[in-house]
């Protein structure tokens, strides 16, 4: 990993074993991209790739004598005002209304290792992991200060962007937006892929062809959301899961942004992320200071798994400072499916008893332990026991179910507020919205305005009430709704453009707070499923509910979409009960568990009513789970083999560091009558060595298929017959078979 600075062409030239990041210092001061892509060698000619033409209707912008419009010129950190009519990364308002600004070069600096955001979620390294260059621009005017700052890492195909501006002037001004990043490409043939969806089907792959003018997904929600993910992808037409060029971005952040690419006339095509400009108008006052999330940009040209592995790599290692990073995820039951609001502490102590004699790890109480939650109509906010049904308190309830052996885990929703809570009613004021109009509410809560601090105060006072005096080992932090109306109360006008921003700081915050005081506590993200599941909020919990929807088979949906950017042991997934609560389908508890092993694995149903047979296969995958954990959610590397998408049906193995040892999974859609053979190609094997391939039915015992060399799994692939999957159940039947290299 190396940092160029050519300081008579002003190229700056971030480069390591796998990618090249190039751009330059234009006469006159902005800054040009030049590359980002493959690894190219250091050349002092890289200068010479400076486009400046005048054509019609182009405005002369930069004064003389280097006059030219930057209308064709790919742009490091475009701004308003300089002839490139493209979407700005970075708009100052000053109070007289004008947008024009110019940042010109100034310094740069150029370090080892990275230095982390002082607000936001950001990614770590040490002095040998990375390298950073700072590039300071100055508006002379308005004594404005921008710093880019750019990371590369050493031993990824990663660059990690970010900006900061800060106002040494005496005018104040008004920031209309400050993007993560921006890149200009000089090419426009690729085709995007994002993840979109909604509630109970999120991050679904979609892709298509890139056009000229604006394409993208964004949020405008409060929360990063289901319908969209903050994550986009480059890709060239023939680009797959294993080859191709493959270029991700993806914003650590957890509320409203944007993640758009506009492509020229020109064909020039740039990408932009970060916060959405979208009401945001942030008051940067004379001596105040604004820095932006972090964008992170990926380069595969081995296809969209080579993409996913650089993700997942920064992401075991790089982000979250949790203990539980780099620790097996416990195994657990949860109690929502099998209860929801119906409970009492002797069902709950006999289901945690069934969880123990199966051998699973954690015990997980979920909504409805709280006020007078026995519906959703009432008692948010109010974080204190609910004695009527739990009369040990949460205190004696988790004694209770450690003494069975198990940890104990509990579900909050510190955000939210119903209007028949003692919260609301000593303190009207805390919840968002416009008094002046209709205060709407969905599933009956409010947001609460994390924007003010005496509002996280209060939530957090409450909080640690419970966590100091009960054994609590996890927590599943909710957050059922978007916010509709942001205005935040008692507020003048200014702060109502920063609300959004200053909102997810306050959740930031109390996740700070609450991770710092409970390091030893595994939190769990949520948001009525997968609606915050983003690189943010890993920071502070290491894992997220994946979705509401447990069906085995649109798992196979949601947790592929999802795996493109997140790894494995972000993804929880459990085994619920069939019929399936949002679906009403039935698929075989075998796929249930096969599917839910590719994540933070547990159980989502009253275990108590299951038969002994299903007991029984419970307890092997409890055991296989033990067993195969390390390698699935830590060391392994997770390969997509099958889209859903694509082939109604899901492949995908994990395959250990050394290669030694893999797990693989193929789940089946809807059965084929009168098929032929499969051939189930796998992917990450070390060609030359014998694998021993064991077939796993839980229900028989395990089954060694045959020993295979790595080439023949992955180019002839491992023979799986129609009937057998027929025998297995038919619709949704599913095969996992694990590998092992034969010692030689
Ligand atoms: C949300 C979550 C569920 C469950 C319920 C409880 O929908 O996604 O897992 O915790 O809330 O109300």
């Amino acid at each position: 990993m190396f940092i160029y600075e050519h300081r008579d062409t002003g190229v700056f030239h971030l480069q390591n074993a796998f990618i090249s990041y190039i751009f330059k210092v234009m006469d006159g001061g902005a800054l040009e991209h030049l590359y980002y892509g493959k690894r190219v060698h250091d050349c002092d000619i890289f200068h010479l790739l400076h486009e400046e033409k005048m054509r019609s209707c182009g405005a002369v912008c930069l004064e003389e004598p280097s006059i030219q419009s930057l209308e064709f010129t790919p742009n490091e950190f475009p701004v308003y005002g300089t002839g490139d009519f493209k979407t700005p990364a970075i708009g100052i308002k000053r109070s007289n209304g004008s947008l024009v600004s110019s940042f010109v070069y100034d310094h740069h600096v150029v370090y080892d290792g990275k230095k982390e955001l002082e607000s936001l979620p950001s990614l770590y390294a040490t002095e040998d992991e990375a390298m950073s260059l700072e590039v300071v621009l100055k508006d002379s005017l308005l004594n404005l200060e921008l710093t880019l700052s750019y990371t590369i890492f050493k031993d990824l195909p990663v660059v990690v962007r970010s900006s900061r501006i800060v106002n040494h002037g005496v005018e104040d001004v008004c920031l209309d937006r400050l993007l993560s990043s921006s890149l200009d490409f000089k090419e426009s043939a690729f085709e995007m892929i994002d993840l979109v969806g909604a509630w109970g089907r999120e991050r679904y792959v979609e892709r298509f062809p890139l056009r000229t003018g604006i394409q993208g997904v964004q949020s405008l929600r409060g929360a990063s959301s289901a319908e969209a993910n903050p994550f986009m992808a480059l890709v060239r037409k023939e680009t797959t899961e294993s080859q191709g060029e493959a270029y991700g971005f993806n914003l650590v952040y957890s509320g409203n942004f944007l993640a758009q690419v506009e492509v020229s006339s020109f064909a020039l095509t740039r990408v932009s992320l970060g916060i959405h400009p979208e009401m945001f108008a942030w008051d940067l006052k004379a001596g105040s200071s604004f820095e932006s999330p972090e964008a992170v940009c990926v380069y595969s040209d081995c296809g969209l798994n080579g993409m996913s592995h650089a993700f997942h790599a920064l992401y075991k290692g790089h982000i979250s400072r949790s203990v539980w990073a780099n620790r097996e995820r416990p195994i657990l039951l949860n109690n929502w499916e099998g209860t929801e609001f119906d409970f009492t502490e002797e069902k709950i102590l006999a289901m945690a008893k069934k969880a123990s004699d199966v051998g699973a790890e954690l015990f997980v109480l979920d909504d409805g332990w709280f006020g007078v939650r026995n519906n959703d109509r009432a008692g948010l906010g109010d974080w204190f026991v609910n004695y009527d049904k739990l009369p040990s308190g949460i205190d004696g309830l988790s004694k209770k179910i450690e003494a069975m052996g198990l940890k104990f885990g509990l579900w909050i929703e510190p955000e939210m507020v119903n209007k028949d809570s003692d919260l609301y009613r000593s303190h009207p004021d805390y919840i968002v919205g416009d008094p002046e109009r209709f205060e709407s509410h969905s599933r009956h809560q409010h947001v609460l305005d994390f924007s003010k601090k005496e509002v996280v105060d209060c939530v957090y006072e409450m909080l640690i009430k419970v966590f100091d005096t009960a054994a609590i080992s996890y927590v599943k932090w909710d957050m059922n709704r978007y916010i509709t109306e942001p205005y935040s109360k008692g507020h003048d006008g200014k702060w109502q453009g920063e609300f959004m921003h200053r909102y997810m700081l306050g959740v930031y915050e109390l996740y700070e707070r609450l991770t710092k005081r409970y390091p030893h506590i595994l939190f769990e993200s949520c948001a009525s499923g997968g609606a915050r599941f983003d690189a943010g909020l890993l920071k502070y919990a290491p894992q997220a509910w994946t979705s509401d929807d447990t069906d085995a088979y649109e798992r196979t949906k949601i947790q592929y979409g999802t795996s493109l950017v997140y790894p494995v042991s972000m993804m929880s997934a459990h085994v619920s009960a069939v019929p399936n609560h949002q679906l009403n389908r039935m698929t075989p508890l075998v796929t249930r568990g096969n599917m839910a092993f590719f994540g933070a694995f547990g159980y989502e149903l009253d275990l108590n009513l299951l038969s002994e047979e299903e007991i029984s296969i419970v307890k092997k995958q409890i055991q296989f789970m033990k067993q195969y954990r390390s390698l699935i959610q830590l060391d392994g590397k997770f390969y997509r083999l099958l889209s859903p998408f694509e082939t109604g049906n899901l492949g995908q193995i994990v395959v250990s560091s050394d290669q030694k040892e893999a797990v693989c999974l193929y789940v089946q859609g809807l059965n084929t009558v009168n098929g032929s053979w499969l051939r189930f190609k796998l992917d990450g094997l070390d060609a030359d060595c014998l694998y021993k391939v064991t077939y796993h039915s839980f229900t028989k015992d395990e089954e060694v298929i045959g020993s295979f060399y790595g080439d023949y799994l992955m180019r002839i692939g491992l023979v799986i017959e129609r009937d057998d999957l027929t025998a297995l159940g038919g619709d949704f039947a599913s095969m996992l078979f694990t590998l092992k290299a034969e010692v030689a």
